[in-house]
């Protein structure tokens, strides 16, 4: 079985499961916001992980279980279209085809609301997002004590 196979396999069997979590239930975007701080922002505080738009009603937040645990996050804001933020998967969960699961739900929400879709990605996950069918959009930034970025935007096949 190839990789592929494997995570279409994994997503199959059940060993994930995608859902939206809900802003409203502190238990839900509790979660969220620990994995946020504990994968994209290690060693600050847990508040900086709360991002603008997180609360507003547009938002969508979306996690990926494996049984009772949340092993990976992705949001969705309202911000010139949709923009996708705080991507993240435990690093024990990764190359589980996890992150591609919560992307797609993503991507989904652009076309249920027929809104464009962009982030800004880490320059180590660029990869990730062409794997998915995004694109780079214009020169490599710094984003002050997280690192090199780029501006992507994802371009429906
Ligand atoms: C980037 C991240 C979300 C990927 O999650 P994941 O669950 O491991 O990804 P998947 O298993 O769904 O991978 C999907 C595909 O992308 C590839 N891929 C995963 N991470 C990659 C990377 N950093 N660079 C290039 N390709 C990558 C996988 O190999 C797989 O390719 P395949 O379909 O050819 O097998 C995860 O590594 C992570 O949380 N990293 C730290 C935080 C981060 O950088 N978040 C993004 C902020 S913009």
């Amino acid at each position: 079985m190839n990789q592929d196979e494997a995570r279409h396999d994994a997503a199959r069997a059940g060993r994930f499961s995608v859902r939206v979590l809900r802003h409203a239930d502190p238990a839900d975007f509790d979660l969220l916001l620990d994995l946020r701080a504990r994968v994209l922002r290690p060693g600050q505080p847990k508040q900086r992980s709360h991002f603008p738009g997180d609360d507003a009603p547009g938002a969508v937040h979306l996690g990926a279980f494996v049984g009772e645990r949340l092993v990976g996050i992705a949001t969705v804001t309202e911000e010139n279209g949709l923009r996708l933020r705080g991507m993240a998967v435990e690093d024990d969960a990764r190359c589980r085809g996890v992150g591609a699961a919560l992307v797609h739900r993503v991507c989904a929400v652009a076309i249920e609301r027929n809104a464009p879709l962009w982030c800004n990605a880490r320059a180590a996950a660029v990869g990730f997002y062409e794997k998915l069918g995004w694109v780079v959009e214009g020169e490599q930034f710094d984003m002050p004590d997280i690192g090199p970025h780029f501006r992507m935007r994802w371009r429906p096949a």
